[in-house]
């Protein structure tokens, strides 16, 4: 086997600002959506991948723990669209680690497939071709495609892979995110939208939507324009969330302390504290916000009651690649 046979990767995790929900094609895991993130400076998955001659199944290690089967089988099919490429037979121990919690709607499934499939081509010999790697990324979780790039990322409708979107060096803001439960989510992101399409009557007019709110919201980010921005990315969010509520059985994520967060980051907009949220498929409440704001509204957010803590994340970085190293750092480079 040519070496390097070990490779880790460091993949931050993202945050929408236009949602992705809803596959235009399944098997490819095409998004319905266009959709827009954030990187997060402080939320990240670092994966260590070593293909090994002698093993006879992939390993994967979570976290510091033996994964279950269902996250090891879904490992073990992104490794297979890498040994694919690769042409290579050759099994593969992988060990990751999120500095977050994993499966809590905080978007590690972001994070850990961008670094997995990083880290996985460049331990298999491939060249480190982003665009690739983005497209890869993408076919295991679709909003692991912009966690490979840093800054403000989009996936537009119909593309293979994400790209950055040139953003003002002035634009400062932060996401604020406010944990309102411990513990995995209820419903996964692939059950809850293909429930969503199928039972939903609402679905049909988020998929209408969306493109337009993406659009608006694009050029909002690109002219730095947070006023304009702020609402189309609480808009977003609420028509995603609305799709899902429609849905039979409904799927709601929002706990009380999720709508008491909303309602606070509403009433201290209106007092001059400008903050706009948005929700994935969890509790969790994210604030975008003006940095020079953050700290206020981080005090103000967390003094609410059921808000276990905040996180202040600044802009991420690209995932970063380090070859022939076969242990995990411990932390970001
Ligand atoms: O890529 P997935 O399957 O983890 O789905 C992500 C869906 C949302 O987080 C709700 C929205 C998004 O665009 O990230």
């Amino acid at each position: 086997m040519t070496l390097p046979n070990s490779a880790r990767a460091f993949a931050h995790s993202n945050i929408a600002l236009a949602k992705y929900w809803g596959k235009a094609d399944v098997l490819r895991n095409l998004p319905a959506v266009p959709s827009l993130s954030m990187t997060l400076s402080d939320l990240y998955t670092e994966t260590v991948v070593t293909f090994d001659a002698t093993l006879q199944h992939d390993i994967l290690a979570l976290d510091g723990r033996a994964a279950t089967q269902k996250e090891s089988a879904r490992v073990s099919r992104a490794l297979d669209l890498v040994r694919h490429e690769a042409r290579l037979a050759t099994f593969a121990r992988v060990q990751s680690r999120n500095n977050f919690p994993t499966a809590s709607g905080l978007a590690s499934s972001a994070s850990g497939f961008a670094a997995l499939i990083l880290a996985a081509r460049a331990a298999a010999g491939l060249p480190d071709d982003r665009t690739i790697t983005s497209a890869m990324a993408r076919q295991c979780s679709a909003s692991a495609a912009r966690s490979v790039y840093g800054g403000f990322v989009a996936l537009p409708l119909g593309e293979e892979s994400a790209r950055r979107v040139p953003v003002p060096p002035h634009f400062d803001v932060e996401l604020l995110v406010a944990v309102t439960a411990e513990g995995a989510k209820s419903i996964g992101s692939t059950e809850g939208m293909t429930h969503t399409r199928d039972t939903s009557p609402y679905y049909a007019t988020w998929v209408e939507h969306a493109p337009e709110l993406y659009t608006r919201l694009t050029t909002a980010i690109c002219a730095a324009d947070f006023e304009a921005l702020g609402p189309l990315v609480e808009h977003s969010a609420l028509l995603m969330h609305a799709s899902m509520v429609g849905a039979n059985p409904a799927i709601i994520y929002w706990t009380d302390t999720t709508l008491r967060v909303m309602h606070r980051v509403r009433q201290l907009r209106a007092d001059g504290v400008s903050g706009f949220f948005t929700m994935d498929a969890g509790p969790h409440v994210k604030v975008l916000v003006r940095s020079p704001q953050a700290a206020t509204l981080a005090a103000e957010l967390a003094a609410v009651d059921g808000v276990k803590r905040v996180l202040r994340c600044g802009v991420g970085p690209d995932a970063t690649l380090e070859l022939g190293v076969d242990q995990l750092a411990g932390r970001a480079p």
